[in-house]
């Protein structure tokens, strides 16, 4: 939380952060604890339901901000969004501005289609090896341990999670928690704390 708060006072940092949660469905100390998390994790970055481009931004920023080379893929389904604040026509075409706009288009892969999609899951499998994804962020449906489950060989002992509507007014809340309670039980995941909106912030502890 104090590393947050320092974030908050770094200007430059704060506005850009700020602009991306304009677009975003997430809280942003969210979208600043993705940036830190980017930033210093070790390995690659997955994230699963990018939407408009908000925390795929604060993530870009923060591995930018490494100077390090990190891999990084983000997943999004594309499609519409009506009657929302956030309406799009085109879902993917506005994550690429978004992405662009902040200057890290060349910093991300970003890949439309469905995160457990066969081909998809074989495409981020060709890019990252076993253990070498150091942060995984999933804002996406309700199951994350679908993809998980899909993954989980490539994440690091001691990967950052970031699993968004832990607690949340929409239909995601009940299935995520019983998942991340679950892993949590199984001692696969620690949770380190709850932020923004409710979502959950951790690590991932297999070997
Ligand atoms: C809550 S929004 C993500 C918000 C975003 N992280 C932000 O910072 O504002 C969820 C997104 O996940 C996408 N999505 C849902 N299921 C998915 C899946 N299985 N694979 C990839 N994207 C998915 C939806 O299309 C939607 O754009």
């Amino acid at each position: 939380m104090q590393r947050l708060i320092e974030y908050r006072y770094d200007k430059p940092l704060h506005h850009q952060l700020m602009k991306a949660a304009e677009y975003s469905m997430l809280d942003i100390d969210v979208l600043i604890l993705i940036y830190h998390m980017a930033k210093i994790c070790q390995g690659g970055v997955l994230e699963i339901g990018s939407f408009l481009g908000a925390s795929t931004v604060a993530a870009g920023l923060g591995i930018r901000a490494s100077g390090q080379e990190k891999k990084f893929v983000s997943i999004e389904l594309g499609g519409q969004l009506k009657d929302h604040r956030l309406a799009s026509k085109d879902i993917c075409k506005d994550l690429r501005k978004n992405v662009s706009r902040a200057g890290l288009l060349d910093g991300v892969n970003l890949i439309q289609g469905s995160s457990f999609d066969g081909k998809i899951i074989a495409a981020v499998k060709d890019r990252f090896g076993p253990r070498e994804i150091g942060l995984f962020i999933f804002d996406a449906d309700a199951n994350v341990r679908r993809d998980i489950d899909c993954y989980a060989d490539r994440l690091a002992e001691g990967c950052w999670m970031v699993i968004d509507d832990y607690i949340s007014a929409t239909h995601k809340a009940g299935p995520i928690r019983a998942q991340v309670d679950e892993l949590t039980g199984q001692s696969k995941l620690m949770q380190l704390g709850l932020y923004g909106w409710g979502s959950w912030v951790g690590r991932w502890l297999v070997r």
